[in-house]
């Protein structure tokens, strides 16, 4: 694997490749973003995966400069994953001069739940995945489910800019207790992993209410938000939402006439809490 921080080198290296699977991360790596990988691996070849921790997606009181950096450890993984380029740049590299042109995107997919949660942060994430797309010129681009929303933002993106590159979707992976894996997750106590699969739980008591017939959205997210703030969490939201556009879902859709799994509006319930300081996301298809 060859591990590359420039941007021309990259692109001498990459000359001539016209079916590059890629996957973006930024580092820390966990068994999720392995799977991410093995999923590239299906729909292209070579394999390019970067790591690079994207300052533009972290508010000002957001954990920049905490965010775990274990470029080592994970070149070490990734040697194992059959991975024919690394690139890891700089700031300077990805950033020589201030990022002035940005890519928004639209306020109503961009601007609710993480992103009304976190302003700026998926103009930040479509800003260094449009470039970073510009240096790799994929064929195929990996994200996984576990960041559902950004998953959709990226989907969009691609096909408003009429990229060149499919965005395919990879499922979460999951610890046996239910908790999704994520790089945060480092930050949890003994005692916060302990209580982190509760996000799950909730979730799949939502889905349960949902397969059982419930049809009262706003009463199903309310006792799922009581749910966690009773076990001590501070939840952001529980949200109920189109699979399709992550829009509120139409009643009338959704009467008991019409039940919860009619393929023309699946839904997906996705959520945001904090457990002490650790902020964990995770969702569930319907
Ligand atoms: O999901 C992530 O790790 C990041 O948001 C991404 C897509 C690599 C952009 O920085």
């Amino acid at each position: 694997m060859k591990v590359i921080s420039s941007i021309q080198e990259l692109r001498d290296q990459l000359r001539g490749q016209n079916r590059i699977a890629y996957v973006p991360t930024m580092g820390s790596l966990h068994e999720g973003h392995l799977s991410l990988m093995r999923t590239a691996r299906l729909h292209g070849d070579p394999v390019v995966v970067s790591i690079f921790v994207n300052r533009l997606q972290f508010g000002p009181n957001e954990d920049f400069d905490n965010y775990p950096r274990t470029l080592a450890a994970d070149i070490e993984k990734l040697q194992k994953e059959n991975v024919y380029v690394l690139f890891a740049p700089g700031e300077k590299d990805l950033y020589p001069q201030p990022q002035e042109y940005r890519v928004r995107p639209p306020d109503d997919l961009g601007g609710i739940l993480e992103g009304a949660s976190r302003p700026g942060f998926f103009e930040g994430v479509c800003t260094v995945v449009m470039k970073l797309f510009c240096c790799v010129n994929p064929r195929v681009a990996v994200f996984g489910k576990k960041d559902y929303q950004q998953l959709m933002v990226i989907r969009r993106l691609a096909q408003q800019f009429a990229l060149a590159t499919d965005i395919v979707a990879a499922e979460t992976v999951r610890q046996d207790d239910g908790l999704a894996l994520s790089s945060r997750n480092a930050y949890l106590s003994a005692a916060e992993r302990a209580e982190a699969p509760r996000l799950y739980a909730v979730l799949k008591e939502v889905q349960h209410q949902l397969q059982n017939g419930e049809r009262d959205f706003a009463r199903i997210e309310q006792r799922a938000v009581a749910a966690l703030a009773a076990a001590g969490w501070q939840p952001d939201y529980i949200a109920i939402r189109r699979q399709a556009d992550l829009r509120a879902p139409d009643p009338a859709s959704h009467s008991t006439s019409h039940p919860t799994s009619d393929p023309a509006e699946p839904l997906v319930v996705v959520a945001a809490a904090k457990l002490g300081a650790t902020r964990l996301i995770d969702n569930l298809e319907i």
